[in-house]
Formats: C-alpha cells, sequence, structure tokens
C-alpha cells in the first residue's frame, strides 16, 4: 500500500485588494514622475442625485486620487438635473485643460438622456471607456481607454496565470461595462472567448468547458458547483446586496463555498475585483493623461 499525500494550494484566494495596492502604487510612482514635468494629473468626478451607493463608490474613487496624487474635483449636482445642465457641465470640462478625467457615476436618474450624455465626454478623457470611439477602438485592438472592471479582472488573471493564449473563457453576463469589453480584452489575449447570458441554452454544460469564468450577472451567488470545470479560475464580477440572517450583506454571483473545493483559484466578495475597479481607474486617468499630453 502506498501512501499519497494531497497537499492543498496553500492560498487559492486570490487577493484583490492586494493587487489593487500594487496597482496604486505602480499609479503612484508614475504620478509623480509627471508632476516633475509640471503635469498634475486630475480626475473629475459627477454624481447626480443621492442614491446611497453611488456616494460611497464616488467617496471611495476621490479619496483613492488622493492616495496616488491624482488631484481629484467632485461636482455633486441635484437629482432635478436636467440632460441639458449636465451636458454644459461636461462641456466645460472637457474645455478645461487641466481635467484628464471625467467620470460620470452611474446609474443617472431615469430621465437623464443617458447616451448623449456618456458621448458627450471627450474619448481622451472618457475614463469608464463608455465612449463609442473608445468601444470601437478596444474591438480594433487600439490603444485606447477600456472600462475599469474588465481591466482589472484582467490583471488579476495575468498575474496568476501568466500567458492566457489558448484557454477557453466563458463571461456570463453581456453588459457593456463589464461582458463585452471583457470578451474583447480575452479574445486580444488569444482566449477562445464564449459569452452567455439570460437567453443562453445549456448554460452549465458552457460554464463546465472553462478555463477561466468570469460571473458578471448580478445573480446573488447563482454559479455553483454545477457550472464549474475542476481546476477552473473564477473571476466574481458580483457585488449583490443580499438580507441574510436579519443582517445585510455583500456576496457574489458565485456561489463561493460551494465552488471552492473545485477551482484552482478564485476571487472572492468583497476583496476581489472590487478594489481593482477603483485601482484601474486610477490607471486609466494616468493613462488618459499621457493620451493628452502626447499632441
Ligand atoms: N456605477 C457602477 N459601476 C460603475 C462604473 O464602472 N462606472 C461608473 N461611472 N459608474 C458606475
Amino acid at each position: 500500500m502506498s501512501i499519497r499525500l494531497s497537499i492543498e494550494p496553500v492560498n487559492k484566494v486570490i487577493d484583490g485588494k492586494a493587487t489593487a495596492e500594487v496597482v496604486l502604487q505602480e499609479v503612484k510612482i508614475e504620478v509623480e514622475q509627471l508632476k516633475q514635468q509640471g503635469i498634475e494629473p486630475c480626475l473629475a468626478v459627477i454624481l447626480v442625485g443621492f442614491d446611497p451607493a453611488s456616494q460611497v463608490y464616488v467617496r471611495n474613487k476621490v479619496q483613492k486620487a488622493e492616495q496616488v496624487g491624482i488631484r481629484s474635483l467632485e461636482f455633486r449636482m441635484d437629482a432635478e438635473t436636467s440632460t441639458e445642465t449636465l451636458l454644459a457641465k461636461i462641456k466645460e470640462l472637457n474645455a478645461d485643460t487641466s481635467v484628464n478625467g471625467i467620470l460620470l457615476q452611474l446609474p443617472l436618474p431615469k430621465h437623464i438622456d443617458e447616451n448623449t450624455v456618456l458621448q458627450s465626454v471627450l474619448p481622451e478623457k472618457d475614463v469608464d471607456g463608455f465612449h463609442s470611439e473608445n468601444v470601437g477602438g478596444l474591438s480594433q485592438g487600439r490603444d485606447v481607454l477600456v472600462p475599469c472592471t474588465p481591466k482589472g479582472c484582467l490583471r488579476l488573471l495575468k498575474d496568476h496565470l501568466g500567458d492566457l493564449s489558448g484557454l477557453n473563457a466563458v463571461v456570463i453576463g453581456r453588459s457593456n461595462i463589464v461582458g463585452k469589453p471583457m470578451a474583447n480584452l480575452l479574445l486580444h489575449e488569444n482566449c477562445t472567448v464564449t459569452i452567455v447570458h439570460s437567453r443562453t441554452r445549456h448554460i452549465q454544460e458552457i460554464c463546465k468547458q472553462a478555463d477561466i469564468l468570469i460571473a458578471a450577472i448580478g445573480r446573488p451567488r447563482m454559479i455553483n458547483a454545477d457550472y464549474i470545470k475542476n481546476d477552473a479560475i473564477i473571476i466574481d464580477v458580483g457585488i449583490n446586496r443580499i438580507e441574510e440572517n436579519g443582517k445585510t450583506r455583500l456576496v457574489g454571483d458565485v456561489d463561493f463555498d460551494d465552488v471552492y473545493p473545485h477551482v484552482s483559484a478564485i476571487t472572492p466578495v468583497p476583496g476581489g475585483v472590487g478594489p481593482m475597479t477603483i485601482a484601474y481607474l486610477m490607471k486609466n486617468t494616468l493613462h488618459a493623461t499621457y493620451i493628452q499630453h502626447r499632441h
């Protein structure tokens, strides 16, 4: 009889908070270098209305900007602000050469024409990567501003796996903010990419083929062990607030405890993708600054 000892990998949990700190440190060093050349990167954040979650996100963004030496401007506009007033504010910030990045916190109040407003941000200041010029540029593989969350996810994957070439990647969710840009980024890394969504047939079977599984659906703990290929790497983009045992808590789109024994690595919620999104907003502000000083 032979004895086989199996050793659990020390840590299968991908620490997004720690990686985000590394990214912020990278940004901080570059910001210092820019400042020595007389350039001070500046991010303008606009919040319309009083959504409590949005207020927390904006506060975090401003605080992280401060941490890395990026100047931040915060504009709070009341919930009744008209599309025209918002467009006028963006026009003013577009024209201000001391402002390098413009971020409009979503969701906007229902009466505002979101598409018109997002398209009015100059593409080279569009740190969210939502402008169609940037969306098209990403699809063509040009060096444009790309949405922060997928960029953060890609960084976690590359830090963990190195080369992604030839791997099967399945993205669950087809949003413009995460699913579609994520699929494009993975395609540029030479993955074989599938997007699945609410109308997809045989979704579990498709997910079970994934070496890399990205969950971005917004349904608490929907992805359980039935969706997972053994030793897959799981990136959980979901941030869902649920009531459990009389308490509010944050959970992802993945049932962490159920999938954990089967995966090679997984991001937790909180502490996975969330901190990476903000860190990449800072990277994008830096990128925007470089683009504007290239001309
Ligand atoms: N609200 C939730 N996520 C985002 C994001 O990535 N960008 C903006 N602007 N607003 C958001």
